[in-house]
């Protein structure tokens, strides 16, 4: 079985704004709000070249501990967003999601994105999912939770955030850290991880294609050897 070249399902922390920010003399929120630009590049570079479902890391169950300012700016941000972006997602044939715990968001933020989760559902485009008040450990528990009422606890996975989409084939972290941060736990398994120094406002279109690059020449093995994924043995019958 080959690797397919292009990821069916791509995940990405975007971290790096604050510094990026901080080296141009910036308050941190500018940082933030030039991701923005950052991320609109990425979705179009993903539709373009057929990737299936994209899931970006906007903010974590950890980042409530920030300074209350640049947590509002955040928020905020994300409301703006909502308002200003999700016609065009829509006619791009975007399907959109939020992942993660929306009910401690702020009301209008809440309807909106019901909102526009209604309107993309249909959608056959990219699939994008925003991961807002996401954390792997919360959407592990709460799947727990859920399968146990459900009396199914054996199948909690189907709980999971992700359950109906592939499970990330490519995971980009960008500003320099090599870790997970709590994002994806249960679905990054299998997962190629891919980090790089970049600062998330400087991630364009070559950054993206080297990530892209890097990935093709990986070898997916999925605990066999890798003379069996490369000859296939022919099954008997
Ligand atoms: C990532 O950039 C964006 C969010 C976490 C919301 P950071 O704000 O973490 O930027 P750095 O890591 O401080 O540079
Ligand atoms: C991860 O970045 C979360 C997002 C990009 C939304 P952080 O900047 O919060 O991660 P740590 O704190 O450096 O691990
Ligand atoms: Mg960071």
């Amino acid at each position: 079985m080959e690797a397919p070249v292009v990821p069916r399902h791509i995940a990405v922390v975007m971290d790096g704004n604050g510094r990026w920010a901080q080296r141009r003399l910036l308050p941190r929120v500018a940082g933030h709000k030039q991701g923005v630009h950052a991320v609109r590049s990425l979705i179009r570079a993903a539709r373009e070249r057929g990737v299936e479902v994209l899931t970006v890391f906007a903010f974590s169950s950890e980042n409530w501990q920030r300074p209350p300012d640049e947590v509002s700016f955040l928020m905020d941000l994300l409301l703006r967003a909502l308002r200003e972006e999700v016609d065009k997602l829509h006619s791009n044939d975007v399907r959109f999601r939020v992942v993660g715990d929306v009910g401690a968001l702020g009301r209008e933020t809440q309807q909106l994105i019901d909102q526009a989760q209604a309107l993309t559902a249909s959608n056959r485009g990219l699939c994008l999912n925003v991961a807002v008040n996401y954390g792997g450990r919360w959407d592990i528990e709460q799947a727990v939770a859920r399968a146990v009422a459900a009396g199914d606890a054996r199948a909690f996975a189907h709980y999971l955030s992700f359950a109906d989409q592939p499970d990330p084939d490519l995971f980009i972290r960008t500003g320099g850290e090599r870790r997970i941060s709590n994002f994806l736990l249960w679905q990054l398994a299998y997962t190629e991880l891919y980090f790089c120094d970049t600062l998330w406002p400087d991630f364009g279109e070559a950054e993206f294609a080297q990530a892209l690059a890097w990935f093709a020449a990986r070898e997916r093995r999925f605990g066999r050897t890798g003379e069996q994924v490369r000859e296939p043995v022919a099954l008997p019958g």
